[in-house]
């Protein structure tokens, strides 16, 4: 599908046009910002300030990259300012790991944090021009994003068309930073190999910035109350904030911003409990390539690095709470439909393999050898992040979750009359 510039007049043609069904929430709009202190920071900042203090009290709250891959986020700017320029900054708002919706969340309330953070940033690393990259899902937060960039250019903040607001087109891959920098450019979102990473070879073949919506935003806050606004918050031995989308049998879903060391127990806590008449049995905790942990796996702090010994990990902290009403495969298996459904097919063990499991999955008792031999090769061969996690709800399962699948060769047919051995035809 074409992607358009997203000009206020073309989202509010697309609101009026009714197909998207937006409600415009009450935000904190620029007038109200300004009121309140916003961009005086950034325009302190464009007069002459040192982008290397900025990074270092960045460094100092100990920020990392939110849309799930934890990278420290003021290194990423060392590493784009030592490449030669035109450097260019591209924000991922893209948004499709099923089960988050923090960035919606921030942007349909206070976009000019995010906004401040973006420019922030962009300043830091000198970028010509900002490409901001906006799941098309969220017509609400185009309509609000596109009418405070236009508020923006005259308030004289930023330059007629130096941020330039582009419509995804509901490709998951396309939150892949490289696909995402292929797609901005007008091509098929394909990730690229890495290295090198975007940060010297990105958007046009230039250095590029890439950040995401949420990391934005606490750049913004941090230079506005200090680093301590992550770095004093402390749980279980981790540092920092985390906002938690949780979703599933609680009580109240919802964004629910929690010190970075709390564990599913205080996160399904603060989302009212478990819903009435459920118990817990398991979750996701950050996305479908993080699988699924069994309810007993309870005190280990949902942050990054804490879970990658359990064969998981945080990721973008899309929490997804299960009860003993769900089955731990069903959710697997729906979690490979949907790999196998957004793999771009650009590299054979990502494409064929997720294609295999799904059916295999399908089984009564899964041929737990067979998906082993799978989700290795998927591992091992695939180009990107997609097809290398997206065993991990099949290890997890068969690891916490056996009684439910079975085990060994199943060449029978299961409920739908499928059989294992044909999968493999
Ligand atoms: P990654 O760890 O490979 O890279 C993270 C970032 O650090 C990238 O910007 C990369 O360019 C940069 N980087 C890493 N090493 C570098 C180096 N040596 N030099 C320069 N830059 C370097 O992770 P990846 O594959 O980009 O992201 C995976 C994560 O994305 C997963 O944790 C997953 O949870 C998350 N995700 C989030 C979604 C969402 O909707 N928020 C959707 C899908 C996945
Ligand atoms: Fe595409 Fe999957 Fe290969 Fe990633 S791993 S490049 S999504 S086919």
């Amino acid at each position: 599908r074409h992607i358009d510039h997203a000009t206020p007049e073309l989202v509010a043609q697309t609101l009026e046009a009714g197909d998207l069904h937006a409600v415009i929430p009450d935000y904190e709009d620029l007038a109200a910002y300004l009121a309140g202190g916003g961009y005086v920071r950034l325009t302190d900042l464009r007069a002459g300030g040192d982008w290397q203090a900025v990074q270092q009290t960045i460094a100092d709250s100990g920020l990392r990259g939110l849309g799930g891959a934890g990278f420290p986020s003021g290194k990423k700017w060392g590493f784009v300012r030592g490449n030669a320029g035109p450097r260019y900054m591209a924000v991922n708002g893209d948004e499709g790991e099923p089960g988050t919706f923090k960035d919606r969340y921030y942007l349909e309330r206070v976009p000019h944090l995010f906004l401040e953070g973006m420019l922030i940033a962009a300043w830091a690393v000198e970028a010509e021009r900002v490409y901001l990259y906006m799941r098309d899902e969220y017509p609400a937060v185009l309509h609000i994003l596109a009418t405070e960039i236009a508020a923006l250019e005259r308030a004289g903040l930023i330059e007629p068309g130096y941020v330039d607001l582009r419509r995804g087109a509901g490709a998951y891959i396309c939150g892949e930073e490289s696909a995402m920098i292929e797609s901005i450019e007008g091509k098929r979102g394909l990730p690229r190999h890495r290295p090198p990473y975007v940060a010297q070879v990105g958007l046009f073949g230039q250095p590029t910035l890439v950040h995401n919506i949420e990391t934005c935003h606490w750049i913004a806050r941090i230079l506005r109350e200090g680093p301590e606004i992550l770095s004093s918050v402390e749980r279980n031995g981790r540092k920092g904030l985390r906002s938690y989308s949780v979703s599933g049998r609680v009580a109240d879903p919802g964004v629910h911003l929690l010190p970075a060391g709390s564990t599913i127990r205080d996160v399904i806590a603060a989302a009212g409990g478990m819903a009435d008449g459920h118990v817990f049995k398991a979750y996701q905790p950050g996305g479908p390539s993080s699988g699924l942990l069994p309810a007993s796996i309870d005190d280990v702090p949902l942050d990054f690095d804490t879970l990658q010994p359990l064969g998981s990990f945080i990721g973008s902290a899309a929490v997804v709470v299960l009860s003993d009403h769900d089955r731990a495969r069903d959710a697997a298996l729906n979690m490979l439909r949907f790999f196998e459904a957004e793999s771009c097919g650009q590299c054979t063990p990502c494409r064929v393999g997720c294609e295999k499991a799904v059916k295999l999955m399908q089984a009564k008792i899964w041929d737990t050898g067979l998906l082993e031999e799978v989700s290795q090769a998927m591992v091992d061969a695939s180009i990107c992040g997609l097809g290398q996690a997206a065993p991990n709800p099949i290890k997890l399962v068969m690891r916490h979750f056996a009684e439910e699948v079975g085990g060994g060769v199943a060449p029978m047919p299961d409920s739908d009359g499928y059989d294992t051995n044909d999968a493999l035809d």
